[in-house]
């Protein structure tokens, strides 16, 4: 058996890792691989590294069949997801959408089952309206997505359970918590970067800077030890799941948690100029039962020891 994961960065490097941990031989399938970087998640001779577009269906087909591929972990994206996407919508919905649907026919004709695409809990986040409240028969039975990344976010998860129900792909999307966590190349998206960002400056004892509101994260590591779980899992069903640390972080709590590993590091809540991050403006927490019940997963990495395992490693990997 061997898996596919598209997109080596701040997600699919972990997955790759988790894999090759384990005794595994995954392809990890990149359009421009950061090869130092990856090189410091996973141990580079234990992985395929292959260059792949997911803009260029026949590319995927081709590393299917030339390294018989058995399933696929998509995480390829735009480098900056939400805001990257508001300022460039045509790529993000071209890389996003058709990207995914590249990889979900690619499945198709090759004859293979399982595909597991990471969503967003943006989908939980970043909506407005609904003031039908699921009366089919109005207008605006359901909220809708608010920004042009949740919109392709929705879309996918939309498709991937039409692959699912008539063309017999076991689709699973996983709805990520903004992710943060070891990575020292370019992406991984805005709140990743902001929260290295400020650990950098808190351990060479400058301010650091932390979102100036409550987000959802989850650690790298726990949303790629959920993605492993959604590959392995026996019984997946259609789904879709929530991965996250199944909470809202406040700045202070985040602040705190930087203290703890940092005594006496100076924070303020400002998310630094062009870094990515927007805010959801909304205050609940993803459940976690489906994620639980079904993939066997729960965030073994809670706000303090993510903090703190970000901060080894940042100790271990000074840039
Ligand atoms: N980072 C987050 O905060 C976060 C939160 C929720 C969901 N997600 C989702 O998780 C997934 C992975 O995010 P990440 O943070 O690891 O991103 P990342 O930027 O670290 O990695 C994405 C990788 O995809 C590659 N890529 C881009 N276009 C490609 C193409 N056409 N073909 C092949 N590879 C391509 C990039 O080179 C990059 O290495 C994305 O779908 C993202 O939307 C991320």
């Amino acid at each position: 058996m061997t898996t596919l994961v598209i997109g080596a960065g701040l997600i699919g490097s972990q997955v790759a890792r988790i894999l090759a941990e384990r005794g595994e031989r995954p392809v990890l399938m990149d359009v421009a691989a950061q090869t130092t970087a990856i090189g410091q998640i996973v141990d580079l001779p234990k992985v395929t590294l292959v260059q792949g577009d997911i803009l260029r269906p026949l590319s995927i087909v081709d590393v299917l069949r030339s390294h018989g591929i058995s399933r696929i972990a998509h995480t390829a994206a735009n480098p900056l997801l939400t805001v990257g996407a508001q300022r460039e919508p045509y790529a993000a919905i071209n890389l996003n959408i058709m990207g995914t649907v590249n990889v979900l026919e690619a499945a198709r004709v090759t004859g293979l089952k399982r595909v597991v695409v990471s969503s967003s809990s943006v989908l939980n986040h970043y909506l407005d309206g609904g003031e039908d409240q699921g009366n089919f028969g109005k207008e605006e039975a359901f909220p809708r997505p608010t920004t042009f990344y949740s919109a392709t976010k929705q879309a996918v998860e939309s498709l991937g359970l039409n692959y699912a129900k008539w063309c017999g792909i076991e689709f699973a999307g996983l709805r990520y918590g903004a992710v943060f966590g070891p990575w020292s190349g370019a992406g991984g998206g805005g709140p990743s970067n902001v929260i290295r960002e400020a650990m950098r400056n808190a351990l060479a004892g400058k301010e650091a800077a932390v979102p100036p509101g409550a987000m959802e994260w989850v650690y790298s590591k726990d949303a790629a030890r959920g993605t492993v779980l959604a590959l392995d899992a026996k019984e997946l069903g259609s789904r879709v799941f929530n991965i996250t640390m199944g909470a809202m972080t406040t700045p202070a709590e985040m602040a705190e948690a930087i203290r703890a590993v940092v005594p006496g590091a100076k924070v303020k809540f400002e998310a630094p100029a062009g870094t990515g991050v927007s805010l959801s403006n909304r205050d609940h927490h993803a459940d976690l039962a489906r994620a639980k019940r079904t993939l066997g997963w729960e965030p073994e990495f809670r706000l303090r020891e993510a903090v703190k395992d970000l901060a080894e490693w940042m100790r271990r990997h000074p840039a």
